[in-house]
């Protein structure tokens, strides 16, 4: 949550490089943004409420900057409480990453000799900060300060006295990078793209000195200086650009059946290892956050069906299982960021249990990347639109070969997964996109919804009422075909519209019946089917590909929560309160 960045070179242009690093990181918070330079030995600052937009810097030349977009935690939406923060000397300068969990006995313990001007926990840690770099090595004042605040954490901090930026972080995400004449950090790799592909993973514990021509990183434990490891990352900027698009959520929709189509020419043994590793332990767990749960309940579903012990679970739920950890059991954990801060908490807790870890994630270098035993990489190029859709279809990919690995049919399997891509295709730019916006427009009004289905759809289900909360605020529940009945079907009236989603599998017909149920009460019936049906009220058709339906069932879920927002004037990549990747609790 909340991006940072910050830049110090030769080139006098630092508030508008800030500025550029901002917009790309905005999807991790858009609640309000800030910029701050060192100008004529001043620190010169300039906040704002609200998305960065076509907002244009006002600040002077620079060749030292930093800044922050907020998704706020603690204290309101407000100009005091944006970032950057400024220390009572007004020569040191920060922006924050995390939650200083401990931030109100630090403040009780300044109080009275510091001023604070906002409600954040942030600035509690830079008048500690402050406090402890009065007199002596500011590297060593900095590291004491740090090793004083609780909590995952990264900090970007300019000393004006001395010219210089500094950075830490334990838990929150920082990556340096290193360009000409200038040097960058970033919450994350994408921002610094446009720069350089030349970078540095901060790890826990670690904090970086950084000037014009050099970077130095010292471990926060010991002070000791440690040999960064620089990583050449072979992406383009230009694959992130919206070209033709009118949003990223549309881009990345569409992007999907090539996403699909590239991952099953996935090598035969990244997907031996997975199936290996599934097959000589005695249990699995799958772990993921929002959307990558619903992967992970994917992936349960397929390997119970091959009578393989699995469990999904939720990853802010996870400390429920922490008994049950043993290290004859697997883990994968699934996260498009690679950065949400309750899966990693889960890979630390599996990794002091020496589990194996395979990790499902889009994100090379990021901190699941780094940590897991066996990585997967979706490969399906930078997901920008805060609700989930590539990345959460590629995942299913992988799955589905897994799946039909071990069950010793992987050629059949794949065939299933590729058809699902042309069938995605057709649906994207066939007839059927008209009339998924047609539905739209005729529900668009309601206020509830209902999302219902069985079996390997019901995690299907879960994600379509998700998409459609995410980007246009309709309250859609996902449910258990056979479940309604046990309550839920109480809330239907003619304005609950209900998908149904019923494949051509054992569960058609019993789901079928629920749709029955809900009609007998005045529903109106959105059917996702093989065939149509007489309780139809809206169908749309799609093919049957066996376990490979899930594909475009989701595909059709996406663009019909796509077209919701759109059909109520949203802007469906920055939905209100949420942000893409989530690093705080
Ligand atoms: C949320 C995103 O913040 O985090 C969701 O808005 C996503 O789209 C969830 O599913 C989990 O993120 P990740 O990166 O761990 O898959």
């Amino acid at each position: 949550m909340c991006g940072i960045f910050g830049v110090i070179g030769k080139d006098n242009n630092s508030a508008q490089t800030v500025l550029n690093g901002l917009k790309k990181l905005e999807y991790r918070g858009y609640d309000s943004w800030g910029i701050a330079i060192k100008n004529n030995g001043q620190i010169k600052i300039e906040r704002h409420v609200g998305k960065i937009g076509q907002a244009q810097t006002k600040l002077p030349q620079s060749t030292i900057g930093l800044g922050h977009t907020r998704w706020a935690t603690h204290g309101g939406v407000t100009i005091g409480n944006a970032h950057p923060h400024l220390d009572c000397t007004k020569k040191l300068c920060l922006v924050h990453n995390g939650i200083v969990e401990n931030f109100r006995s630090i403040k009780e313990s300044l109080t009275k000799t510091h001023r604070f001007s906002s409600e954040t926990d942030t600035e509690a840690a830079l008048h500690l900060i402050e406090e402890k770099t009065k007199s002596g090595s500011f590297l060593k004042g900095f590291q004491k300060a740090f090793s004083q605040v609780h909590g995952m954490n990264a900090f970007i901090i300019l000393n004006a006295k001395t010219n210089e930026l500094f950075a830490i972080k334990n838990g929150s995400p920082l990556t340096i990078g290193l360009g000409k004449n200038e040097n960058y950090i970033s919450s994350d790799v994408w921002a610094l793209l446009d720069h350089t592909n030349k970078v540095i993973f901060l790890e826990d514990n670690q904090m970086a000195h950084i000037s014009q021509d050099s970077v130095k990183i010292f471990n926060v434990k010991t002070g000791k200086s440690i040999k960064p490891k620089i990583t050449t990352l072979n992406w383009q900027a230009e694959q992130s650009k919206l070209g033709k698009f009118h949003h990223y959520m549309e881009k990345e929709i569409f992007d999907q059946p090539k996403v699909i189509d590239n991952l099953v020419r996935l090598d035969k043994k990244i997907i031996k290892k997975t199936a290996d590793l599934i097959s000589q332990t005695s249990k699995t767990y799958l772990l993921g956050c929002g959307t990558a749960y619903y992967a992970a309940l994917v992936g349960e579903y397929l390997l119970n069906f091959l009578g393989i012990d699995a469990n999904a679970i939720i990853g802010s739920e996870f400390s429920k299982n922490k008994n049950l950890l043993t290290q004859d059991k697997a883990f994968i954990m699934l996260s498009q960021s690679g950065e949400t801060i309750d899966v990693i908490e889960a890979v630390n807790l599996a990794k002091k249990r020496k589990m194996p870890i395979t990790a499902i994630t889009n994100v090379l270098g990021s901190t699941l990347y780094r940590k897991a035993d066996e990585k997967i990489l979706l490969s399906a190029g930078q997901e920008v639109a805060v609700a989930s859709t590539k990345a959460f279809t590629a995942k299913l990919a992988i799955l589905l070969q897994v799946y039909y690995y071990l069950k010793g049919d992987l050629k059949a399997g794949k065939q299933l997964i590729s058809q699902s891509a042309k069938v995605s295709q057709k649906i994207i730019k066939g007839k059927t996109r008209q009339l998924i916006k047609n539905i739209a427009k005729k529900i668009k009004d309601v206020d509830n919804m209902f999302v219902i289905a069985r079996s390997l759809s019901f995690p299907i289900a879960l994600e379509t009422a998700l998409k459609i909360k995410e980007v246009s605020y309709i309250h859609a529940e996902g449910y258990a075909a056979g479940e309604l009945k046990h309550g839920p079907i109480a809330l239907i009236d003619q304005d609950t519209p209900c998908i149904v989603i019923a494949p051509n599998d054992n569960t058609y017909t019993d789901t079928i019946s629920s749709a029955h149920e809900v009609k007998a009460r005045g529903g109106f019936i959105i059917g996702l089917s093989h065939e149509n049906n007489p309780v139809f009220d809206e169908f749309i058709q799609v093919p049957d590909l066996k376990e490979a339906t899930v594909i475009p069932n989701t595909v059709i879920a996406q663009l019909l929560a796509y077209d919701l927002a759109i059909a109520r004037g949203l802007n469906p990549d920055k939905p209100r309160n949420l942000a893409k990747s989530v690093t705080v609790k």
